[in-house]
Formats: C-alpha cells, structure tokens, sequence
C-alpha cells in the first residue's frame, strides 16, 4: 500500500460494539426508532487509512486487506454521498481507502460498525487537514458514522454508550450516541465477550433488509416500549452491579430480537441447531455453577458470552469442555470491553 505520496493522509483504528439493549428497526437516514446501549470491543477493531489525490473527477478506491472489494463500493458510494456536503473534500479529491479487520467477516462482529465509525474519523481529520478548520466534535463524528452504519454511531467512543432518544435521559439524540451518563459499576468494566462461532457463512438476510421489516411489523409499538424499559432499568443495573438483572435484559432482548425476525413477513430464522444446543448448555450452567455468566446474539447464529473478568478461569474450563464442541471448527474468539477508537501516527 502506498499511501506516503499523498500529502493528506489519515489512519484510524476503530472498534466493533455489542449492543446489549438491540438496535432493530430505523426511521430516515438511520435514526432508530428505539434507545439501544452497547459496549465498545477491545480486540475487534478496523483499521482504515485514508489518503487524498488531487483530482478534477472525485470517486474512490476501497481496499480490504490489500485487495480491492467492489461488493463494498455501493455502501461506501451511499455514505459518501449522504456526507458530502458536512465533508467537502469528498467532491474535491480521490479517496483511496485502506482498511483491514483483526476479525474475519460474518463471524458475528459488527464489521459495519467498526469500518464505518473508522472511516468517518479519517474523513473528520482530513477535512480538519485540508480546510483548516477546527476538529469536528466527537459526537459529530457518532452523527457521521451513524449516516454509514447505525451501530458505528456508538463505535466511538469507549466502554458503554447509548444511542436513540429517551425522554428521561435529556441529553440522549436519535442522531448520535453519548457514553452512558453514569457511573458503571466495576463488574461491568471488564466485562468478557466469547463469541461462540456457530457459522462463519455469510448470513441469509443483511441487518439492513431486517431493520426495514420492522417497518409494518406487528409487534413494533410493543418492541420500542419494551426497548425503552429494558435500557432504563439497564442502566440502573450497570450502576448497581446487579448481574441478575443484567443478564435477565441481555438474554430478552437477544431472543426478541430473533422473535422479531421470526414473526416479520416474510419471516426468517438466523438461529441454526447448534445455537439452541448452547443456549441450553449456557442455561444449565448457569442455574448448576451459580457464576456470573450470560449470552446475547446479534443478527445472527453466532453467541456472545458475557462475564465478569474475575470468572474468567472457571468459564474458560467450561467453555472448553461443553461448548467448544458444539462451536464450528472449535471456534471461539475472546474479546473484552475496550478503550475506544485510536488515531494511528503515520509511518515515516
Ligand atoms: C442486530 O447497524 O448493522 O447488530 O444501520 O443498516 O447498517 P445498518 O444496520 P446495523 O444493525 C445492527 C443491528 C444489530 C443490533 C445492534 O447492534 O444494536
């Protein structure tokens, strides 16, 4: 990759979240119709480089780990397009664009979310580099990413954040996220996400075709309002440290989600056999060992194990034992909460 020619170039590293309260259905532009909250990941990140050449046409190349990926261009076409008048360079320069992802696609990882929120922070920079204007503020940079991808709004910053408009918390926006206006208890500062790898195919149906079905769903104004309860009391769990309640929330709003799908027209199931057969190892563990230790699933067959670090021994045992086995390949990948979105210095 050459990207030392340019004299505007920008490298961002930006992680991947995982909503507990879900993001399932959106209005205009990707506002959602209800609150979410998530956490940023630590080890699931993208990493974009974005270098600028002078041009009288503007357009863009796209490069995923070196190779050039047109089944990405029309997403990155359209949030390019939506951005420009916030972005001017877009109409001014070539983008060539570098990323590469330390997970493999469709694993279960938001790719959309790191990738987008990655981008848009190279994009706020350059701009900040070739217009001289002032840096763009970080929610402006949730705004933007959110224009991308949904989700990416709350890939911006670290640890727990929340996203869509609730009337109790005045300052949450439908067009932003802001980290959780809490103090988090320390249980839930370290918390661990075992992704639990079911299949690595490429799902049936996107996020996207699945939020517009919420669109005439039956079940859409008992969803927000369930949304919107289960991100306050939340809220006060992650305060509290009450593990119970949280993972009450975090296992109702993973099998909603799927019952939102399963009851949609057309209908679809993302759950595969092998998802039920752990849910149901993780639900005998639970009750037999008495640990801290529960799953959400995002759109698709692959589970997200969560627990506390100070478990993270006894889990692991039992995790080799019962559930590797049931994963595909053995796979599981760990990850942890993280530190948030890293501008990169350029190499010399
Ligand atoms: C199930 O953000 O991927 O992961 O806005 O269309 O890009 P678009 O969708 P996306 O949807 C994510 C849905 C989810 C839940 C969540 O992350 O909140």
């Amino acid at each position: 990759m050459n990207t030392t020619s340019s004299a505007y170039t920008s490298t961002w590293q930006s992680p991947s979240n995982l909503a507990i309260v879900k993001y399932w259905g959106k209005k205009e532009l990707q506002q959602p119709i209800n609150p979410s909250v998530s956490f940023s990941l630590s080890k699931a990140v993208t990493t974009t480089t974005v270098s600028l050449t002078p041009t009288k046409s503007s357009g863009f190349s796209f490069y995923l780990n070196n190779e050039e990926k047109p089944a990405f261009r029309p997403k990155i076409q359209k949030f390019l397009d939506r951005i420009r008048s916030r972005i001017p360079l877009i109409d001014q320069f070539h983008l060539n664009i570098y990323s590469s992802n330390t997970f493999p696609h469709s694993s279960g990882i938001a790719s959309s979310a790191s990738a987008m929120s990655a981008l848009a922070f190279c994009l706020a920079d350059l701009q900040q580099q070739v217009a001289g204007e002032k840096n763009l503020s970080i929610q402006e940079v949730s705004y933007l990413s959110r224009i991308g991808s949904g989700s990416a709004a709350r890939s911006v910053y670290g640890g727990w954040n929340l996203w869509g408009h609730l009337p109790e918390i005045p300052e949450s926006s439908d067009f932003h996220a802001i980290p959780l206006p809490i103090k988090i208890h320390p249980l839930f500062k370290t918390l661990q996400d075992d992704i639990l790898i079911v299949s690595d195919q490429r799902k049936k149906v996107s996020s996207t075709a699945g939020h517009a079905l919420m669109h005439d769903h039956p079940f859409r104004n008992g969803r927000i309002k369930q949304a919107h309860n289960n991100t306050l009391l939340l809220l006060k769990h992650l305060e509290n440290g009450n593990w119970e309640g949280f993972s009450t929330i975090a296992e109702n709003e993973a099998m909603s989600l799927h019952g939102l799908m399963m009851s949609s027209h057309p209908s679809f199931t993302l759950m595969l056999p092998a998802t039920l057969s752990l849910i149901n190892e993780i639900k005998e563990f639970q009750q037999n060992s008495g640990l801290p230790v529960t799953f959400t699933l995002d759109a698709g067959p692959n589970i997200h194990l969560l627990y506390p670090q100070n478990v993270k021994k006894e889990i692991v045992k039992w995790e080799n034992q019962k559930l590797k086995p049931l994963c595909e390949k053995g796979t599981i990948i760990h990850d942890h909460i993280g530190d948030g979105p890293q501008k990169i210095s350029q190499q010399k």
